[in-house]
């Protein structure tokens, strides 16, 4: 694929910027500046370099962020800065979003991505992809809440029923719970549907993704496919 193409695929602006960078003597391939942006590269296992900043080519870009609190998931956020500003200008540009949402004040794992089949594919409710969450209540969550939730609850203005597949303590207010479903607010109504109240809620897993340790609050990765499902 030619440069100009690879780093106008991958973000980095218009093709007129693109040649620019190339032309500037700003871009790297293994190591050694690339200056024509016409040159034919192979994109397979690529890491290329702008402004010295190594990037995966990446056809369709998958990101895992560590969400802090404080921030919206949407593009056109109301109150508070959009996650997509924690993220760089290229994957910006390159129209990453994020799957489903997490409301301003719930932490932790968010994936985004530019890819929209996947997007459905990971929101769609009949594809039941797990997401788990480690919840503090405001109130100690008694068996009978537990067994309410792992049951199934009926939330305001919805026909069915919601349920957690899986419930595990962590101690009298603090538990994960699974859910495949994706509500609005979800877990913070069948939190109130069994008469209890969500005081943090951070979200651990994504399908098979799990938040690394090492991954610290504001920060992002890129993830692989296989990672995810
Ligand atoms: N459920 C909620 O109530 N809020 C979130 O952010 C995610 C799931």
């Amino acid at each position: 694929m030619r440069l100009e193409q690879i780093l106008f695929s991958q973000g980095f602006g218009t093709r007129h910027e693109c040649r620019g960078l190339a032309l500037q003597g700003r871009v790297l391939i293994n190591g050694a500046v690339v200056e024509d942006p016409y040159q034919d590269i192979n994109t397979e296992n690529l890491v290329f370099t702008v402004d010295g900043v190594d990037w995966p080519y990446m056809e369709k870009a998958i990101v895992a962020l560590n969400k802090p609190s404080g921030y919206e998931c949407s593009r056109k956020p109301l109150h508070h800065p959009s996650v997509l500003s924690l993220l760089p200008a290229p994957l910006r540009t390159r129209g990453v979003q994020p799957v489903g949402r997490l409301d301003e004040d719930t932490t932790g794992l968010l994936i985004l991505t530019d890819d929209g089949a996947l997007i459905h594919r990971l929101t769609h409710p009949k594809k039941h992809v797990e997401k788990i969450y480690r919840i503090t209540a405001k109130h100690p969550v008694t068996e009978v809440m537990r067994n309410n939730l792992l049951e199934g609850v009926l939330l305001d203005g919805e026909k069915e029923k919601v349920k957690a597949d899986r419930i595990q303590c962590i101690d009298d207010r603090t538990f994960e719970m699974s859910i495949t479903q994706g509500k609005y607010h979800q877990v913070k109504r069948m939190l109130a549907a069994v008469g209890n109240r969500v005081e943090s809620l951070h979200r651990v897993t994504f399908g098979r993704y799990q938040l690394p340790e090492d991954l610290a609050p504001s920060k992002w990765r890129f993830i692989a496919l296989e990672d995810l499902i």
